[in-house]
């Protein structure tokens, strides 16, 4: 039997339109910045779509676009005036960056509290403490994709292949406190292979195209690809060899409308949930 395709768009539909309902409830609407530095065209387009996401839920989107040869100063002058402006509750600079802005600098100037993408020391730092509060928008993603799958995540064997500050290591973190047993696998793991053979849960985050092969897969394995690339021929693909793994595994997230919708609809509730935070909301904070 073919696996069972989990549905990221209809997820992420549900989870926009319960973001949506709460922002209505709220009468407010919450502020959220998206600084682009250059113009990466991959780049454009993420946070283009991130923008017309917002505005559709109720969020006052406004997006920056600077250009590709503004210096890291001009950039953390930019942030302090976001972190100084009330009406703004969220702040995402839209990563990769030009060469001359050092990444961690302008993630670190970022206000907490605003730290929408969960990227900050005192985010990544709560989240790894277990009492999270903002946190990385695609791990989230993948934790509500493998709650609505039902896969029982207590006491299974998770491996994450990929250990960046961005999926991989907040993701171990996540699915460390949902009580997986959890191996992290990265560029210098020995067999790889034998490594995924040995899991229930997959997630791939290499960023490599295909790299995870059908006969990598265990039968019944949940496996979720968060890698995408576009192909020569236009067509995109994940970090999972699809069609070889699609009679093998129990199911699987396709490429795309598995992940990425989710990474965006997360986005849309850490901004919510920064904007309930700043107003006194009780709950995380
Ligand atoms: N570039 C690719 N993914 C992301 C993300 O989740 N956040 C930011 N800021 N940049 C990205």
């Amino acid at each position: 039997m073919p696996a069972r395709i989990i549905d990221g768009r209809a997820l992420a539909a549900a989870l926009n339109a319960e973001t949506a309902h709460r922002i209505e409830a709220g009468r407010f609407h919450p502020g959220l910045a998206v600084v682009l530095v250059g113009d990466d065209p991959a780049s454009a387009i993420y946070v283009r779509n991130k923008d017309r996401a917002a505005r559709a839920v109720g969020i006052e989107a406004r997006t920056i676009r600077l250009p590709a040869d503004t210096s890291e100063t001009a950039l953390l002058a930019r942030i302090a005036a976001l972190n100084a402006d009330p009406v703004i509750d969220g702040i995402l600079v839209q990563l990769p960056l030009p060469p001359q802005i050092r990444p961690q600098a302008v993630i670190e100037a970022i206000d907490p509290a605003k730290d929408v993408d969960g990227l900050s020391p005192v985010n990544a730092g709560r989240l790894f403490m277990g009492r999270p509060f903002l946190v990385p928008c695609t791990p989230l993603g993948v934790m509500k994709l493998l709650a609505a799958a039902d896969v029982s995540v207590s006491g299974a064997r998770a491996l994450v292949i990929g250990r960046s500050n961005l999926v991989g290591r907040p993701l171990a973190a996540l699915l460390t406190a949902a009580d997986a047993t959890v191996t992290v696998a990265h560029s210098r793991t020995r067999d790889l292979a034998a490594e995924c053979r040995r899991a229930e849960i997959l997630v791939a985050a290499a960023g490599r195209p295909e790299l995870v092969r059908g006969d990598w897969i265990a039968s019944e394995a949940v496996v979720i690809d968060v890698g995408i690339h576009r192909q020569k021929g236009g067509g995109l693909v994940g970090d999972v060899a699809f069609a070889e793994a699609l009679p093998v595994a129990a199911s699987i997230t396709p490429v795309p409308g598995g992940v990425g919708p989710m990474t965006t609809a997360c986005l849309l509730e850490n901004t919510l949930t920064a904007a309930l935070a700043r107003r006194g909301h009780p709950g995380k904070g």
